[in-house]
């Protein structure tokens, strides 16, 4: 203040106002409905105003008993946290950091209907997501499985390429996995719009693909349903994968596991043979990819 031209005003209009700096701090928190912790000395009022000298010091008590206690929630040991129910068997950590409040979250037009799911186009929190809902009345416990494991691999496989999961809605009639939004599929571009693309725009999205399995692959995953509806894109091309309902961690395919599962004309021999397989199914799959993005058609039908 030293050497500012309004401070003579400034401490006139104190003086008049008879309140002193705590009164400022007083006024300001009724503006705001908060208190402030000022960093100027708080003077007494000069006058005998009782009321007001009352109310200062309330809230001078307010300002030490908000300093000296912590928030509820960071103080609470987690273990002793109420958990919700889970059907999904989902580890309950990762539950309760994705499980979203569903009165935030609005759901607009179908994008997609698949099998077992509707994938709306949504908004959450104001921003745009996909929430990939289970409608199966019947919900069996392979399918809430098959959608755990979705889950896991969606929340343990974080890449620029992948599509990052918003959050999920857990209980059985309004089971959802929140995505963000992407809005153009591979498929849609190749096979349901005219739009020709440059080489150096198919080099781009092959590059993003391949960069997204090998990260999968590094994490010890496999895939296992690559194929252009699940590559969403944006309208500059950026790419990130989806749908990883069929993934699975690489160790219970060299079992020697074979189910039958998949897209045919994207499937590798091996699974079509229900023999063992390995990662490389996805490379198969990747190679199919590759044709179709040049070729506009599948290589093959499957059959
Ligand atoms: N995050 C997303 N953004 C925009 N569209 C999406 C998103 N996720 C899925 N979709 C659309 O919904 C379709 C089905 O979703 P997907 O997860 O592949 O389920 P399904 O198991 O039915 O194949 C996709 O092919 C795509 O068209
Ligand atoms: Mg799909």
């Amino acid at each position: 203040m030293d050497g500012n031209p309004l401070q003579k005003q400034f401490e006139m209009l104190l003086q008049k106002e008879n309140q002193g700096y705590a009164g400022l701090d007083h006024s300001l928190a009724s503006i705001f409905g908060a208190v402030l912790v000022s960093s100027v000395q708080v003077t007494k009022p000069a006058v005998t105003d009782f009321a007001m000298l009352n109310r200062v010091q309330e809230l001078e008590e307010q300002i030490v008993k908000l300093k000296n206690c912590q928030s509820p929630m960071l103080s609470r040991p987690m273990s002793t946290m109420a958990l919700a129910p889970n059907p999904l068997r989902l580890d309950p950590y990762l539950s309760r950091s994705l499980e979203i409040n569903p009165g935030q979250l609005i759901t607009k037009e179908v994008i997609s209907q698949g099998g077992f799911s509707i994938v709306y186009k949504g908004v959450y929190k104001g921003t745009d997501v996909a929430v990939k809902q289970i409608f199966d009345p019947n919900i069996t416990d392979d399918l809430l499985d098959q959608v755990a494991t979705e889950i896991q691999s969606l929340a343990m496989l974080r890449h620029p390429h992948i599509i990052q999961i918003m959050g999920i809605v857990s209980p059985p009639q309004t089971l959802s996995i929140l995505t963000e939004y992407m809005p153009l599929t591979l498929f849609q571009i190749l096979h349901k719009s005219q739009v020709s693309l440059k080489d150096e725009q198919r080099v781009s999205i092959a590059r993003q693909l391949a960069k997204a399995l090998l990260y999968i692959h590094l994490s010890a995953y496999v895939h296992r349903d690559i194929k252009t509806h699940n590559i969403l894109l944006d309208h500059r091309y950026n790419l990130k994968l989806c749908d990883f309902g069929l993934t699975t961690l690489q160790e219970s395919t060299n079992k020697g596991l074979n189910q039958f599962w998949g897209t045919p004309s994207y499937m590798a021999p091996e699974l079509l043979q229900k023999k063992p397989y390995d990662n490389k199914i996805d490379v198969f799959a990747f190679g199919n990819v590759l044709y179709e993005l040049f070729e506009r058609s599948l290589p093959w039908d499957g059959t």
